[in-house]
């Protein structure tokens, strides 16, 4: 049997640039940026506060679509997809608060996605929970609400929920910003192994320069641009 190869990028972007504007001004948040990413790999986009990392993870999620240039899904650019759909079942962002809902318990939060792909309520906390336990978290969290466990916790559930979701690009924005350095290193470890042993593409938006030790690349974004990396004078 033929084996598939991995040689096409899950996410391209090519010349993609953003510009937020209203009626007195514009900003260019993103510029002429050509990249891509694979599967099974971990990158880190790092750059200063204000340099585009947010704006360009929100183009790859699907949040908004460049004002030049796509963003090409599995050879298919957003700008010509059901973007609701890409949202919902190609792309999962995993946020620094967390952003889990807050009325729901953990299980109901994992089962959400499952819901919406067409699950019925009780297949879809059996596979909430096959998720759950892939994450290590414990039975015990299952009933609990958000605000009733960890930090940790709370990205386990946030990274439990993303897969749920079915999709297999990760998308995280300072996804260890609310944690301390312990907890922070084991959702590192997490994501890395999503990547490294089920294959899924992770990209994460961070300061936090450790990160940049345990990727597999690191990228660097300055006033709207993505920069090959200079290890001289990060900030
Ligand atoms: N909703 C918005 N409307 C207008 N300008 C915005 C908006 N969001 C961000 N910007 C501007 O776009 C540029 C890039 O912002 P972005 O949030 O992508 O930066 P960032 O690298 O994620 O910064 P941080 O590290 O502080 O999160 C900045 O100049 C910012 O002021
Ligand atoms: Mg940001």
């Amino acid at each position: 049997m033929e084996q598939s190869s991995h040689t096409e990028p899950i996410l391209k972007l090519e010349k993609v640039s953003y510009q937020y504007r209203n009626q007195y001004t514009a900003v260019d948040a993103v510029k002429d940026v050509s990249t891509e990413f694979c599967e099974g790999k971990m990158y880190a986009i790092i750059g200063k506060s204000g340099s585009g990392k947010s704006t360009l993870l929100s183009l790859m999620a699907g949040l908004a679509l460049p004002s030049e240039g796509q963003v090409i899904y599995r050879g298919t650019a957003t700008d010509s997809v059901d973007l609701d759909k890409y949202r919902r079942e190609n792309v999962a962002v995993v946020y620094q608060s967390f952003n889990l809902f807050p009325l729901m318990t953990c299980l109901e939060n994992v089962c959400f996605p499952l819901e919406l792909l067409g699950m019925n309520p009780k297949e879809a906390a059996i596979t909430a929970k096959e998720f759950i336990e892939h994450v290590n978290l414990p039975d015990s969290v299952y009933k609990r609400f958000p605000n009733m466990i960890s930090g940790g916790e709370k990205q386990r559930v946030g990274i439990a929920r993303a897969l749920a979701s079915g999709a297999k690009v990760i998308l995280a924005d300072e996804p260890t910003g609310n944690l301390d350095i312990a907890n922070g290193e084991k959702i590192v470890q997490l994501l890395r192994d999503l990547a490294h042993k089920d294959n899924y593409t992770v990209i994460i938006v961070t300061h936090d320069m450790s990160i940049t030790q345990v990727v597999d690349e690191v990228m660097r974004m300055s006033d709207g641009y993505l920069l090959p990396l200079v290890t001289e004078g990060w900030e």
